[in-house]
């Protein structure tokens, strides 16, 4: 545990200093277009490993290599095929990883053992001067601790990791929300480890072949699969509460989130609901808006609005200290897709088809 956090907003002096702990060894928290990241200097082995520490992290959970020009990718890979560098023409800087060949001699910790290292040219101004400033390609996974939700804001990261960290860039909210996805390159055919911003539909154009990994690792099936990709652990993005998802009909999701809601607090638990703005009228009309608290994450038609807002949603339900979290499902089409994801991990499976 070291000092106190300081949150600095990201002015350009603030840059200088955090550029100067990452050439040091030290951690820094900054926002990329995702979400917030705990980045430390890719190249030192040190470092890398205080990542893991701060965040509590399982060692077989590799991470993520930021970088902000695309001279950096050959201190990182050997290999970038005719495909990866059309993916980083149409995508970079922007929220797609890429799992390429590992250089032979990047820190082995950071890879987790694996032969592979994910990168990705984040989106956002701050991430962007700070690994020029650093002069060295930034490892970061999500800062928040593991299998914990996603930071959006400078003030989530300090919720999760005050002490653990000496310093957080806050640039404001992230803009997209979610993750960025991943798109492992390394084998014959290109496979989606994790949806995210990026949607498999835009990935497609380029990669008609792409294969999506739905499959959702139960927490006993970790040894067997780490070698996949830790991420797709079931228990990850969680809440403290428990979070309970309904997909179906919207008037069978209101009504089941409606009666959800009574049954909880005739059996005396607190119970928040995430929805959408669609659904507000008709739980009000349910009586149910004087039971729970609610947070809609926006409308079904403007998915990208409800990426922005999901994670700090979750987050917010927690702070008004509720037990359970009923949640809607969202249409998995576009970047759907990786909210169905986040909801489905975050509820650990408990999802109903009303
Ligand atoms: O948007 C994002 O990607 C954010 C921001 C900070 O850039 N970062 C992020 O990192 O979400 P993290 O560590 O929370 O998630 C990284 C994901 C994990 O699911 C990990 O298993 C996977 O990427 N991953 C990293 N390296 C990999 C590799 N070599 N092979 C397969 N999966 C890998
Ligand atoms: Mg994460």
């Amino acid at each position: 545990m070291s000092a106190e956090t300081r949150i600095r907003p990201a002015t350009p002096l603030a840059i200088a200093e955090a550029a100067a702990l990452i050439r040091a060894g030290e951690l820094v928290a900054f926002p990329t277009e995702t979400v917030y990241g705990l980045g430390a200097d890719a190249l030192n082995a040190q470092a890398v490993a205080s990542i893991f520490a701060a965040k509590q992290r399982p060692a077989n959970d590799p991470l993520i290599v930021h970088i902000a020009t695309t001279d950096q990718l050959a201190q990182l890979s050997p290999a970038v095929s005719a495909l990866a560098n059309a993916l980083i023409d149409a995508f970079w800087p922007g929220p797609l990883t890429l799992v390429l060949l590992r250089h032979p001699e990047l820190p082995v910790m950071l890879s987790a053992g694996l032969p592979t290292v994910a990168v990705r040219m984040p989106a956002h101004p701050v991430a962007l001067a700070l690994i020029a400033a650093a002069g060295t390609p930034i490892a970061a996974p999500s800062a928040n601790l593991f299998s914990h939700t996603s930071p959006t804001t400078a003030q989530h990261v300090w919720d999760d990791l005050n002490g653990r960290v000496p310093l957080i860039l806050d640039g404001g909210p992230t803009p997209v929300g979610v993750e960025s996805s991943v798109l492992d390159l390394s084998g014959e055919r290109p496979r989606l480890l994790r949806p995210g911003a990026v949607s498999v539909e835009a990935i497609a154009r380029l990669a008609p072949d792409v294969e999506v990994v739905r499959r959702y690792l139960d927490p006993a099936d970790v040894d067997a699969d780490a070698q996949l990709s830790p991420g797709l652990l079931l228990r990850h993005y969680s809440p403290r509460a428990e979070v309970h998802l309904f997909e179906g009909t919207d008037e069978a999701v209101q009504a089941a989130l409606a009666q959800g809601a009574r049954e909880l607090r005739l059996s005396g638990k607190r119970v928040g609901l995430l929805i959408a703005e669609e659904d507000r009228a008709p739980l009000e009309r349910a009586g149910v808006t004087h039971i729970a608290p609610i947070i809609a994450l926006g409308h079904l038609g403007d998915l990208e609005h409800v990426a922005r807002t999901l994670f700090s949603g979750l987050r917010a339900l927690d702070t008004l200290g509720v037990d359970v979290i009923l949640a809607r499902a969202f249409p998995a089409h576009g970047i759907g897709l990786a909210i169905h994801d986040r909801l489905t991990r975050a509820a650990e499976g408990r999802v109903q088809r009303v």
